[in-house]
């Protein structure tokens, strides 16, 4: 059977990752949520506090920066992998509302994001993969067999967020989580390096009414064709 390169891009919150997931089950692919080493890297910034040096000397941030491990570990219980900095299993931290405040700033910067792409491009392909991000089908697999672009109205997008972190037990408010919502989106569009686009050859789907069963159908069948091809 032939193993895909899926490439999920979309604003912020549009529920990527959570697709990106089931596809990753549903298909035996390896699932990589490049945001989140982006946040990975905002953590840093915030636990070592690097800001000045960021701003100050990006080659030397970017020194330090490779003598720290970003990795993915497949969690065989969730079947799904997650993200280690130095063997710490940080899933937790990165998403938290203050790494959401920095994250778009810090993955503006062209250094740190030659940096992540070397490594997003470094997986190997060969067993399939799901990969979801801003510049996934536009900068990092250019040749993906499947493209998509997900996309939500802005207030179904903060609902669904605030809904996730109260979950979690997180005192947020729903305005601020609107707000850091636009804000990323603009930030990630207008960039100069990698902005968000929606590339000619992909597949735009607006989730605003859909549940995640509704989209796996219709992204299955988009698989599912190409796979007979
Ligand atoms: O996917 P997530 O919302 O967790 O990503 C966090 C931030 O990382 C985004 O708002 C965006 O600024 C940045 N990002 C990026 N390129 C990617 C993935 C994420 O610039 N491929």
């Amino acid at each position: 059977m032939k193993k895909l390169t899926i490439a999920i891009d979309g604003h912020a919150s549009t529920g990527k990752s959570s697709i990106a997931k089931k596809l990753a089950i549903k298909y035996g692919y390896i699932y990589i949520n490049s945001g989140s080493m982006y946040r990975a890297v905002t953590l840093y910034v915030i636990q070592n506090n690097l800001l000045l040096l960021l701003k100050s000397d990006i080659d030397l941030f970017i020194k330090k920066l490779s003598s720290t491990s970003i990795h993915f570990k497949f969690n065989d219980n969730d079947l799904i992998s997650e993200i280690y900095m130095n063997n710490i299993n940080i899933e937790q931290q990165i998403n938290t509302l203050e790494v959401s405040e920095m994250v778009s700033e810090i993955a503006a910067i062209p250094e740190i994001r030659r940096e992540m792409v070397k490594l997003q491009r470094n997986i190997d392909r060969n067993m399939g993969v799901v990969m979801d991000g801003r510049d996934i089908g536009s900068v990092v697999f250019p040749d993906a067999d499947i493209k998509l672009f997900l996309t939500a109205s802005d207030s179904v997008r903060a609902k669904r967020r605030f809904d996730e972190m109260i979950l979690k037990g997180e005192s947020v408010k729903y305005e601020s989580i609107l707000n850091n919502i636009k804000n990323r989106d603009k930030l990630d569009s207008s960039r100069l390096d990698s902005p968000l686009v929606i590339e000619k050859d992909a597949f735009l789907i607006d989730n605003s009414n859909m549940t995640i069963n509704d989209q796996l159908e219709v992204i299955s069948n988009i698989i599912d064709k190409k796979l007979l091809n």
